[in-house]
């Protein structure tokens, strides 16, 4: 059984306000002399009508049931604003194909520069956090020169490590700690050793949310000479809400400001749809690695241009666009209304943590620092509890609720479960991403169909089913 979305979606609704804006748009290029664009309602209206039917093989990822993969679904007006700027499809790069969206853009990135503390950054809107963090090391290398080595934790994303290959330097893992941190320990052992010229603290990780200690990192900084970047990709949105995080978490926070660079993703905490992250430089200076001609591109205006400090030419405006409006709607003020839906997924991961630990048949891998939760059943051995996991999952599925595997190390799960045979380095456990406000209101229709899938699980394991 699937959720049952219906009319109380109201996704047609959308149309009205949209069509409405688009006559103003209409109207502010009334003065253009009339010209024919051949299309015909009836092809058109079939076609769409056919991808719908195509886009119906999709989980609902708008749904509270879906508490899965860092899913969260695009607030309506950035996707009725990314709609509308696609009657013009402003092109990013240069001034001259983009001029309203781009100073959108370059407001957007100064409002995602206040969230941290930063008053005039560099920066600019990426396709997402990969590109993004691709930009921070390639001018980490950059500006310092002769110092190739880039450090991350184990847990970083995977793409630190390939984005490594791609500039060509070598890559340490940073080991982490029992909550999943990077070990300063292991940090000094390698900054001892190697002329490290970037360290990357992630600012919730891809798989557990945790949140590096970068107030620890930025003290080593001075006697070491590195960068600093913050891939806060996941968890940079969280700067918002100190209240909701612990004293550590809050202290690692509060020491992005004094970072490098950093990269928040819009598109995963920011309510906006896929293709779009940003890149923030604390120093200006750093625009000089970008430095280049367009002879094609850059002609009406002297600078300015988002082209001449991205790595990328052609971006949507769209994404500017869709930002833009929905930070207007919802400024990033401590108190207002995102920062309220930010904590409530803070609430809705402990709420569900709770809920489970006071069950024995669940084991909580990780105590929320974020929003993001991993916990298991109970088995035997790392094989067995990996197979039962699996089936909860799909059980849940059957249930209409929707979660997502990760494979944790097995170390991680003997600190927890010592009494679990390790007859396999990982082990595929259970991992909610509690991004939406409504999660909190749906812990308790959750753990019951948990409760459900759990049951079910056993019932196919001893063959009662
Ligand atoms: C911490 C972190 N960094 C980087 C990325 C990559 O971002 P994207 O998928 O937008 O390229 C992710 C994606 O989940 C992430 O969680």
């Amino acid at each position: 059984m699937s959720p049952e979305p219906g009319p109380d979606l109201r996704w047609s609704e959308e149309l009205s306000i949209l069509a409405t804006a688009l006559r103003e748009l209409e109207t502010s290029f009334g003065g253009c002399p009339p010209f024919e664009i051949a299309w015909e309602a009836g092809p058109l209206q079939q076609q769409l009508v056919a991808l719908a039917r195509e886009m119906a093989d999709n989980d609902p990822y708008f749904h509270p049931l879906y508490a899965g993969q860092m899913l969260k679904p695009p607030h309506p007006v950035a996707r009725m604003a990314w709609t509308l700027s696609l009657f013009i499809n402003p092109n990013n790069h240069a001034l001259d194909g983009g001029r309203a969206t781009s100073r959108l853009e370059k407001s957007c990135i100064q409002a995602l520069g206040r969230l941290i503390g930063w008053t005039d950054p560099l920066g600019h809107l990426t396709g997402g956090g990969t590109v993004a963090n691709l930009e921070a090391l390639w001018v980490g290398r950059e500006r310092r020169p002769g110092r190739p080595t880039i450090v991350a934790s184990q847990e970083a994303h995977y793409t630190h490590r390939r984005m490594a290959g791609v500039l060509g330097v070598p890559f340490v893992p940073i080991p982490v700690d029992s909550r999943g941190r990077m070990n300063l320990a292991e940090l000094d052992c390698v900054l001892a050793r190697e002329e490290v010229g970037t360290v990357v603290a992630t600012v919730g990780t891809t798989g557990w949310g945790a949140v590096d200690p970068v107030d620890e990192i930025v003290l080593r900084r001075a006697e070491h000479g590195f960068r600093l970047h913050a891939d806060a990709a996941y968890g940079g949105y969280f700067s918002l809400v100190p209240e909701h995080l612990d004293p550590s978490t809050r202290r690692a926070y509060g020491a992005l400001s004094v970072c490098d660079s950093i990269v928040i993703d819009p598109h995963k905490h920011g309510l906006q749809p896929y293709g779009s992250g940003a890149v923030l430089f604390r120093d200006r200076e750093d625009a000089r690695i970008y430095a280049h001609d367009s002879p094609y591109t850059y002609y009406t205006a002297a600078g300015g241009h988002l082209g001449e400090i991205s790595l990328e030419c052609s971006r949507p405006g769209a994404a500017a666009a869709a930002l833009w409006s929905t930070l207007n709607l919802l400024p990033l003020d401590s108190g207002g209304t995102f920062a309220q839906f930010l904590g409530e997924s803070c609430v809705a991961a402990r709420d569900l943590a709770d809920r489970l630990a006071g069950d024995p048949k669940w084991t909580i891998l990780n105590p929320p620092e974020l929003d993001i939760l991993v916990f298991s059943a109970r088995a035997g051995s790392a094989r067995e509890l990996s197979r039962f996991n699996r089936r909860i999952f799909e059980e849940a599925r059957r249930g209409g609720l929707y979660l997502a595997l990760f494979e944790a190390p097995a170390g991680r799960l003997q600190a927890v479960l010592p009494e679990l045979e390790m007859d396999r380095p990982s082990v595929s456990v259970l991992r909610s991403c509690l991004m939406k406000p409504e999660h909190r209101g749906w812990c308790g229709e959750i753990v019951s169909r948990l409760e459900t899938a759990w049951r079910g699980a056993l019932e196919n394991r001893t063959g009662t089913r």
